[in-house]
């Protein structure tokens, strides 16, 4: 089984939302597999009650803030992205991280809000180039898991881990497979170590970072790689659905 999400960032409000959904064809996508779709906040009600939309396609948000409501203007909360049909959450996306400043210690909230809302969380972690040079990826991922792990593993407690090299984040540069490996059999062995193989087994570990059509068979197929998470390739239907495809 592969995850095949799509996480639209900034791109496709509602009217481009109908469109997309219009024109997705997945008769060639394994039965198996997984699609998720990250539209902005504004465009999840569009998305969910898209006329056109295969139910196999969920929807989910890519940002909540760690409160379930109250005076934070601008902001989106768990409880209302999941009224309005969201079921899955992204948490600590490198742009969150890196362009709007969130720190561990606010993942880690917005994690048990997500939760608790009962939303399943796909956590992103990934170094930068400076950190990769200095030899550091798995000290920054490890750290970067640690600090949800455990608001991640509480409840009933399905959630994903998205590992996104921030240096092939939108560069048209990927990791090779090899690369992508390797991070995730570091995260799987620490989940592992928290939570027991077994239940470490059934957390998807997604690959992201400059993903497209003509590279997501051989990244798909790398060891503990258990799907991808798509940046701008998810943005056209004909590119999402032909990575999807891939997963066979
Ligand atoms: P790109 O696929 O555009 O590199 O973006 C990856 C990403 O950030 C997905 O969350």
């Amino acid at each position: 089984m592969a995850v095949i999400a799509g996480n639209w960032k900034m791109h496709h409000g509602p009217e481009e939302v109908r469109g997309f959904f219009e024109k997705l064809d997945i008769f060639d996508v394994p039965a198996s597999s997984e699609l998720i779709i990250f539209p902005p906040a504004v465009s999840i009600t569009t998305a969910v009650q898209a006329p056109d939309r295969d139910p196999r396609v969920m929807i989910g948000v890519q940002n909540v803030h760690w409160e379930a409501l109250g005076a934070f203007t601008g902001e989106t909360s768990s409880l209302m992205a999941a009224e309005a049909g969201a079921t899955f959450a992204l948490i600590g996306h490198s742009e969150r991280r890196h362009v709007f400043g969130e720190t561990d210690e606010e993942t880690a909230r917005k994690a048990a809000a997500i939760v608790a809302a009962g939303l399943t969380p796909v956590l992103c972690v990934g170094e930068t180039l400076d950190e990769r040079r200095a030899g550091a990826v798995d000290a920054v991922i490890l750290r970067q898991l640690d600090a949800a792990l455990d608001h991640l593993s509480k409840g009933s407690g399905r959630f994903l881990l998205a590992y996104e090299p921030v240096w092939a984040i939108g560069t048209g540069e990927t990791a090779t497979p090899a690369d992508a490996s390797a991070a995730h059999a570091t995260l799987r062995g620490r989940l592992e170590e928290v939570l027991g193989v077994s239940k470490a087994a059934r957390v998807p570990i997604l690959y992201g970072g400059s993903v497209k059509p003509e590279n997501a068979a051989e990244l798909l197929a790398a060891p503990d790689v258990d799907g991808v998470l798509v940046g701008g390739a998810s943005l056209k239907p004909e590119s999402f659905a032909a990575i999807a495809a891939a997963s066979g």
